[in-house]
């Protein structure tokens, strides 16, 4: 490895150009952290329509083939922080609505291709930059085409000695398409240079970066481990084939993005030796949702893509589950911030509207999440599986206690009775039970 290693980092997110979920901080901070250690690291990932970003230089990629379709590509640049970002511009795919999809529980139709274009842009824009890479780093199923696609002559010849990484981050997101949709994406000649694409008859984008990359990371050793088994959601045997390239590195956190002592979202700012702060953000936040300002009470809060992951079923199916089980409780409130599955989102509303203790805000809202965690006295996180876990770490940054169930990165990073209180399995009196 040279002295100064490049990396090629290709992301569907990264905060604060993208963000859907933890992807979005988990990716930055890391290339930030690398670029800071002497890494040549950049980042490269789609000019979705909702990209925030102050676009420094722009230029023209070329034309990009994938079966057959044809696109013209740009790429703009911009930097978050120090950290050179490339935004892949190619209307047809990314100006649109929503980054996987127009709502968190429907996605793109064409999204194979979207993703495909990325991985393939990711080539096209470092040769086009004469820049090339010692390492291809992926993240997730969007960028699994990436390491097929260096096993083609011309890509060989280009970037000699190429390694590539991918990283799970949900190994529940896999990308399976139909095997019919092969060859939209043009991706069959590495498939006949010995790359292949489909597992158990149906394209796999995750298996195809896990079976062809040179190392595999996962965002946590406890769920390194829980891959190679039920939690491996049918790639279990492909991880566990692979398990001597598999390390399970925990993320860290970007602590000048999440700083209470110095946080621009929060009412006041506040440390572990000076902790007013903290105070009037509960009442702010009281305040800003419309419930009682009363610092008595015990606040919990809710910051989470509401997916199955997540644990919503034991938060809000039905009388059993624990909203309904807290609603009118007079000892404590409840702050929920969440977008996602349309039954949960309509489930949580109603509870507001019956219960004077929880207030609900369905969106995307980057300052009242930093104020829901600043203001909330215990955070809770019932996942049913989590690879890391980032809300818990910012739960815990801004002294608010994580209540959270005993997996993946949670179990890593959370001690139970020290720094927070953790149950075995997200069931409904079990959360119940160690709330109270
Ligand atoms: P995941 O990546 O599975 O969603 P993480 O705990 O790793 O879970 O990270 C979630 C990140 O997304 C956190 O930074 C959290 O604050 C943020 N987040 C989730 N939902 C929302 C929302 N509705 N508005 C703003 N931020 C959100
Ligand atoms: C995924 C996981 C989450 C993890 C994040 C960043 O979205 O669900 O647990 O923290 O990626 O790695």
């Amino acid at each position: 490895m040279p002295d100064r290693p490049a990396v090629c980092m290709i992301t569907s997110e990264a905060h604060p150009i993208i963000k859907v979920g933890g992807l979005g901080d988990a990716v930055p901070a890391l290339a930030k952290s690398l670029l800071t250690q002497g890494v040549d690291v950049r980042l490269l990932l789609p000019h979705y329509r909702e990209v925030q970003a102050e676009i420094i230089c722009s230029q023209d990629v070329g034309e990009l083939q994938l079966g057959a379709h044809r696109f013209s590509v740009r790429m703009n640049e911009s930097r978050i922080g120090a950290l050179p970002v490339y935004l892949i511009d190619i209307p047809e795919l990314y100006d649109r609505p929503g980054v996987y999809g127009p709502r968190l529980d429907e996605a793109h139709p064409d999204n194979l291709l979207r993703f495909a274009a990325l991985s393939k842009a990711a080539y096209a824009v470092c040769k086009s930059l004469n820049w090339i890479p010692d390492i291809m780093h992926g993240h997730d199923w969007q960028s699994g085409p990436a390491a097929c696609l260096s096993r083609l002559p011309e890509y060989q010849a280009a970037f000699p000695g190429l390694r590539h990484i991918i990283t799970i981050h949900n190994i529940g997101y896999q990308g399976v398409f139909s095997s019919r949709e092969y060859a939209s994406i043009g991706l069959g000649e590495s498939e006949t240079a010995g790359c292949k694409l489909t597992l158990n008859g149906d394209l796999n984008m995750l298996a195809t970066g896990i079976s062809h990359c040179d190392a595999i990371t996962t965002v946590s050793q406890r769920y390194a481990q829980e891959i190679q088994g039920p939690l491996g959601y049918n790639l279990e045997n492909l991880i566990r084939q692979r398990k001597n390239q598999l390390f399970g590195i925990t993320n860290g956190m970007d602590y000048d993005e999440w700083n209470p002592a110095d946080d621009v979202f929060l009412p006041a700012n506040y440390d572990s030796n000076k902790m007013q702060g903290k105070k009037i953000c509960k009442q702010e936040l009281q305040k800003e949702l419309g419930l009682p300002q009363d610092d008595e009470k015990m606040l919990i809060g809710i910051v989470s893509r509401l997916v199955y992951q997540k644990g919503i079923h034991a938060l809000a199916e039905n009388s059993e589950s624990v909203l309904p089980k807290l609603c009118n409780d007079p000892r404590l409130q409840v702050a929920i911030l969440g977008s996602g599955e349309h039954w949960c989102e309509k489930q949580l509303q109603k509870l507001s509207t019956e219960c004077d203790n929880i207030a609900v805000r369905i969106g995307y809202d980057t300052g009242l999440s930093h104020r829901i965690t600043a203001g909330s006295d215990l955070f809770l996180m019932p996942s049913i599986y989590e690879p890391c876990g980032l809300s818990q770490l910012s739960a815990m940054r801004y002294g608010s206690i994580p209540v959270a169930t005993a997996t993946g990165g949670i179990a890593d990073t959370v001690q139970d009775g020290i720094s927070g209180f953790l149950f075995p399995s997200p069931q409904a009196s079990t959360i119940l039970k160690t709330i109270h």
